[in-house]
């Protein structure tokens, strides 16, 4: 067996969990250290079925920690480090600018640093580092580098960096970084930069479980200026099958976009997130326990008669809010054969019903009941 060591860092968040839940169940010959720092985004819940202290192993600390990252380098050999690491929304990153640098830029060149001193021995004729053999470090990017699309056009990987929001900017300078590694010291790397996520255990301040939790308590649906932003959405399995691929089989030092042509207005993803919660209760009345807001008709059933479009509500724009974002995954799919397995159709139903479903899951993230689960499994570690 060939047996491959992964640090995967961020893997308590949304996108991470769902990665290593993936690489677990594909490969028997994987073994993973998760570093997270348990951030309000990081949940141990989400996979503490997946820790069991041997092929998955949890340790909480920061991406920027030096001593703690040289020392798991120093302790687990490392062959792959998968850095989805980062401050993650947008709206917080208008609001606390210095976090973002931080984390998503600092952090990463602290891991870049960490990966370079554990994977090279001496330098080549020419002055390089000579790289241990099958290493890689692996950046999870996002679209939001390139900007703003008008109505018409698509991202390419060569499309120049243009970022607007605090956010995008650092991932975008993170994404320099990264590229400056491979090129000034021939650093094995790979970069996918992916649309918009959707599907299970996502933190409930992002759009789609969002609107979920406010349909569920009967709340306002909150849609930013007219709606007709436009995002590309990615059932997150796709996405993670995508960053494996690259990780394994992509060419080093280079960059890959990741999207399913999956164009959707934001208006149009309320209306149907609407629509199908409202039609999943219908067909399935069991389902409606989970509503918050309980009105009952004469005969005293739960009703979700006043489930519509009422609920919508527009709100002041965010500031310097992207108009349109839209992939073209043509290199990964050529290149690689990667293409998305999942519709939207049916990955907005399972991902719906998934939360759903999960309404404990939903309650323990919100109220931070995880965190202190932390500190009594852990001891404050
Ligand atoms: N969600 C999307 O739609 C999307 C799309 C494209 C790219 N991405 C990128 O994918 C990655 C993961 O996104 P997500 O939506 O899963 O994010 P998330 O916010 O759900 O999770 C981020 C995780 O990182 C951890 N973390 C934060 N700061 C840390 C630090 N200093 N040290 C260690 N861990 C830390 C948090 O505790 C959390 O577990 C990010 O890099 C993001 O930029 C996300």
């Amino acid at each position: 067996m060939n047996m491959k060591t992964y640090l995967v860092t961020g893997a308590a968040g949304f996108i991470g969990a769902n990665y290593i839940k993936y690489i677990l169940k594909m490969h028997d010959d994987v073994r993973v250290v998760v570093l997270d720092l348990l951030t309000y985004a990081g949940n141990l819940g989400t996979i503490a079925a997946d820790i069991d202290g041997e092929r998955c192993v949890f340790v909480r600390g920061d991406i920027g920690d030096r001593q703690l990252v040289d020392s798991l380098f120093a302790t687990y050999a490392f062959d792959y480090v998968v850095n989805f690491a980062a401050e993650s929304h947008v709206d917080r990153s208008i609001e606390n600018p210095q976090l973002f640098l931080q984390t998503n830029i600092l952090g990463t060149q602290n891991l870049l640093d960490a990966a370079r001193r554990a994977w090279t021995k001496g330098t080549d004729a020419c002055g390089y580092p000579l790289w241990r053999e099958g290493v890689r470090f692996h950046q999870v990017s996002t679209d939001e580098v390139y900007g703003s699309l008008g109505a018409v056009g698509y991202f390419r990987e060569d499309t120049p960096l243009c970022p607007h929001s605090p956010y995008s900017a650092s991932k975008a300078s993170a994404d320099l970084f990264v590229m400056a590694y491979h090129d000034t010291y021939h650093m094995p790397v790979s970069i996918t930069r992916c649309s918009n996520n959707y599907g299970p255990y996502q933190f409930p301040e992002k759009l789609i479980p969002l609107l979920i939790k406010n349909i569920l308590e009967g709340k306002p649906l909150p849609v930013y200026g007219d709606g007709t932003n436009v995002r590309d959405w990615l059932y997150v399995e796709d996405h993670c099958k995508a960053i494996e691929l690259v990780l394994r089989e992509g060419r080093p030092g280079s960059i890959y976009n990741v999207g399913g042509h999956n164009e959707r207005q934001n208006i149009d993803i309320v209306r149907m997130s609407i629509a199908t919660v409202r039609r999943l209760m219908t067909e399935r009345p069991e389902l409606r326990r989970v509503l918050k807001k309980q009105e009952r008709d004469a005969e005293g059933q739960i009703t979700v008669d006043w489930m519509d479009e009422r609920l919508i509500t527009f709100v002041r724009d965010r500031l310097g809010h992207d108009q349109r974002y839209a992939i073209d995954p043509d290199k990964i799919r050529r290149e690689l054969g990667w293409q998305p397995e999942t519709s939207f159709e049916d990955g907005i139903v399972r991902t719906i019903e998934w939360y759903l479903t999960h309404q404990e899951w939903v309650g323990q993230v919100i109220s931070g009941d995880y965190q202190h689960y932390y500190e009594r499994m852990y001891g404050g570690r």
